[in-house]
C-alpha cells in the first residue's frame, strides 16, 4: 500500500477543502493517506511517504504562506537525497493575482529533489470542475 502525505496550510478553509479532495482521490486508489496541517507536520511525515502533495495559498504575487509553510519546506533542502524523485503535487489558492508564485514554488520543490508531476492553482473557492481535477490529481499521485 502506497503511503501518501498531504501537508497543507489553511486559515480560511479553501486549501483544506482541496486537501480533502486530494485525499479522497488518493484513498480511492488504495493509498494510506496522512493528511496534516503544516503546523502539526514533521519531517518524518515527508520522509516516510512514498509520494506527497503540498497545499498552500498565495501570500503575495511571488510567495506562498511564509510563517509556517515556507520554513517547513526550506528544511527539506537538507533531506534532498531521501526525497530524490518522489512524486509530488502542488496545489494552491489565490485571491486576486496568480502571477508567478506557483512557478517559484515549483522551482523550489524541484531544487529539493521532488518530481513535481502536477500543480493546480484555484481562485478562492473550488468549482465543481476543479473539484474533479483535484480528485484526479490525487489518483495520479498514487498510480
Ligand atoms: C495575509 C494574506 C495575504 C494574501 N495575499 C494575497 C496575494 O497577494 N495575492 C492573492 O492572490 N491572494 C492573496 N491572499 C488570498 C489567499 O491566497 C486566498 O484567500 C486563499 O484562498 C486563502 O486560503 P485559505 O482559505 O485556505 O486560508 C492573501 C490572504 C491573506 C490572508
Amino acid at each position: 500500500m502506497k503511503k501518501v502525505s498531504i501537508i497543507y496550510w489553511s486559515c480560511g478553509g479553501n486549501i483544506e477543502i482541496l486537501a480533502n479532495k486530494m485525499a479522497e482521490g488518493a484513498r480511492g486508489q488504495g493509498a494510506k493517506v496522512n493528511l496534516k496541517h503544516v503546523a502539526d507536520a514533521t519531517i518524518e511525515d515527508v520522509l516516510e511517504a512514498d509520494c506527497l502533495a503540498f497545499g498552500c495559498p498565495a501570500a503575495n504575487a511571488t510567495k506562498i504562506e511564509e510563517e509556517e509553510m515556507i520554513p517547513f519546506l526550506q528544511q527539506l533542502e537538507s533531506y534532498k537525497d531521501q526525497n530524490q524523485n518522489k512524486k509530488c503535487i502542488l496545489f494552491a489558492t489565490y485571491g486576486w493575482i496568480e502571477n508567478s508564485f506557483m512557478k517559484i514554488w515549483k522551482d523550489q520543490m524541484l531544487s529539493h529533489g521532488f518530481n513535481v508531476i502536477g500543480e493546480l492553482a484555484v481562485k478562492d473557492s473550488i468549482t465543481n470542475k476543479q473539484s474533479s481535477m483535484i480528485v484526479d490529481l490525487g489518483k495520479e499521485l498514487v498510480e
